[in-house]
């Protein structure tokens, strides 16, 4: 599904990936976890095409994609979703996944895609909040809200940063029964996180980043 060879990562004399190797099978959840700065955001940059590495491959189901724009990465079925969140929050719940999505004509919507956005809506247990600002729901329901634009295209590898962090105990086990379904429909997830009970529900296997390597 996913392979990075040699991935190295500068920021002027700052070296912060030193040759990052991995390789991700389809259907099965990842969770890289490290210290703060240690480089984990810096990876999902560069797998989603917001930062290009300074050296080494990605390849997305044996294409190379290491130097593509975000926009064509997503088109090739890579989704994510970011740390501070970046959602419009003077927009709706729903109109925030309506953005999302691929082939979407200005503002309004077919009805194919009200369908499909609002069963992503139901998915994310935010459909009693379909009609209300992105900016006045809960800090939780906005975590969802972002795993829910990234699923909008039907990406097949979902990158998340942080999906509990800083949340409710009510909308971290929504989050991690919402991980589970997405593994049961056959996507792959590549997700960040700290916390250890949420790891352990939700992870087949674990990377840990430390001085720019995965060292297990
Ligand atoms: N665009 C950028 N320009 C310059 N430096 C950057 C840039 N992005 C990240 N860095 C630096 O690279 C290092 C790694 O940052 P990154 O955000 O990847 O860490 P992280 O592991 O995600 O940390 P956290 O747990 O705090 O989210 C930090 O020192 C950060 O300041
Ligand atoms: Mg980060």
């Amino acid at each position: 599904m996913l392979e990075l060879k040699d991935i190295q990562k500068s920021f002027g004399e700052v070296q912060v990936l030193n040759g990052i190797n991995l390789r991700l099978e389809k259907g099965l959840v990842y969770t890289l976890k490290g210290g703060n700065g240690s480089g984990k955001t810096t990876l999902i940059n560069i797998i989603s095409g917001f930062l290009e590495p300074t050296q080494g491959i990605v390849a997305f189901k044996g294409k190379k994609i290491a130097r593509f724009a975000p926009y064509r990465v997503n088109r090739l079925g890579i989704g994510r979703t970011f740390q501070d969140l970046r959602l419009a929050i003077q927009l709706t719940v729903y109109e925030n996944i309506l953005l999302a999505l691929e082939k979407k004509m200005f503002a309004y919507s077919n009805k194919e895609q009200e369908k499909r956005i609002d069963a992503i809506l139901e998915k994310v247990s935010l459909s009693e909040k379909r009609n209300e600002l992105a900016g006045e729901i809960s800090y939780g329901q906005q975590k969802l809200l972002t795993i829910g634009c990234c699923m909008a295209n039907n990406a097949d590898l979902l990158l998340i940063d942080e999906p509990v962090a800083g949340i409710d105990k009510d909308n971290q086990l929504k989050i991690i029964s919402l991980i589970h379904q997405l593994k049961e429909e056959g996507k792959t997830i590549l997700q960040i996180e700290h916390n250890n009970a949420y790891i352990d529900a939700t992870s087949d296997q674990i990377f840990q980043l430390e001085k720019g390597v995965v060292v297990c």
